[in-house]
């Protein structure tokens, strides 16, 4: 999408068996996954037909971006889980992807539904972006290889499968004021005064002068509770020219993130910073 001003597109409902099979084109073109790893419309289809949320990106008639979600128990309480979020490449860093959530999210809180999961891989900073800045997502939970071996997309490949398991607090405050539903505090302001936070945090990985990832220890009281950890900006560009320091960087990343969560750390922001990204985890208590 050369200019997004020159063209309106429009977020609805996906409800025809017809514009299912778009969504499974567009799984294809985004993961570049074998049909193995297609969620068919013959699951998209009874998935919401039990209130599921299936909402797509239209330019015009073209599928250019879907969401889709589907209904589950966390720990007994009920949950939206969003498995899926994908805009065509030329589409993307023109808040699609943001304004398909906040669709999501309208669907969830119109039939009661307060909190949405999914997952996304920590080392992809644009995701990162999108859900802790731009969304207001937490996490208090990393997943190992979430996906295993199988997954056919190169999008999976190289450095494992690792996940940090989110959650959307949809009726919060927080979230309201990051997707700029109130006027108070909103969207950046509340992100810059924790910005500034990341200066006290201490960090556990950070992005060295060469690229390489640089622990730290986990020290007892660290930073006032707060500890950071650092990623590459571009992760994918890294595994293209050098697969083996994307593992060293999973191989860190994944280290401080289960320790942190495990000492009672909580995932609450991420910034984009010079050097890549940061994320900030603050102590949540015992
Ligand atoms: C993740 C995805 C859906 C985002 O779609 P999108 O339409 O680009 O999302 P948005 O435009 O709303 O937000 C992207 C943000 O990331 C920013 N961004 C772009 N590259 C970035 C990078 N390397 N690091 C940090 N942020 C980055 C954009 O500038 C934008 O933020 P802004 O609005 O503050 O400027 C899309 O990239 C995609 O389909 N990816 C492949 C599939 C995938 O990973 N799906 C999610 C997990 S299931």
């Amino acid at each position: 999408m050369a200019d997004k001003s020159q063209s309106v597109i429009g977020i609805r409902d996906i409800a025809s068996i017809e514009e299912m099979g778009a969504v499974e084109d567009l799984q294809r073109e985004v993961w570049e996954c074998a049909d193995i790893d297609v969620v068919p419309r013959m699951m998209l289809h009874p998935a919401r037909e039990v209130g599921g949320v299936l909402v797509g990106a239209f330019d015009g008639a073209r599928l250019v971006g879907f969401a889709f979600g589907f209904v589950g128990l966390e720990r007994g309480r009920v949950v939206l889980h969003s498995h899926m979020l994908a805009v065509k490449p030329e589409y993307r860093g023109h808040d699609l992807g943001f304004r398909l959530k906040v669709a999501q999210r309208g669907r969830a809180l119109t039939e009661g539904v307060t909190r949405m999961t999914w997952t996304f891989d920590p080392l992809q900073s644009r995701n990162a972006h999108l859900n802790f800045a731009k969304l207001g997502v937490t996490s208090d939970d990393y997943r190992v290889d979430y996906y295993g071996e199988v997954s056919t997309s190169p999008l999976h490949a190289g450095a494992g499968t690792d996940r940090l398991w989110v959650t959307w607090q949809l009726d919060s405050p927080r979230v309201a004021r990051r997707i700029g539903e109130t006027e108070e505090g909103a969207g950046a302001a509340g992100l810059e005064s924790a910005r500034a936070e990341l200066e006290a945090a201490q960090a556990l990985v950070r992005v060295g002068g060469d690229g390489e990832p640089v622990t730290g220890w986990l020290a007892k009281g660290a930073g006032g509770g707060l500890v950071a950890v650092e990623i590459p900006g571009d992760v994918n560009e890294m595994m293209r020219r050098d697969v083996a320091l994307a593992r060293r960087w999973r191989e860190a990343t994944r280290g401080a993130f289960r320790v942190a969560l495990e000492a009672g750390y909580v995932v609450e922001e991420f910034f984009r910073i010079e050097r890549g990204g940061a994320y900030l985890l603050r102590w949540a208590g015992a």
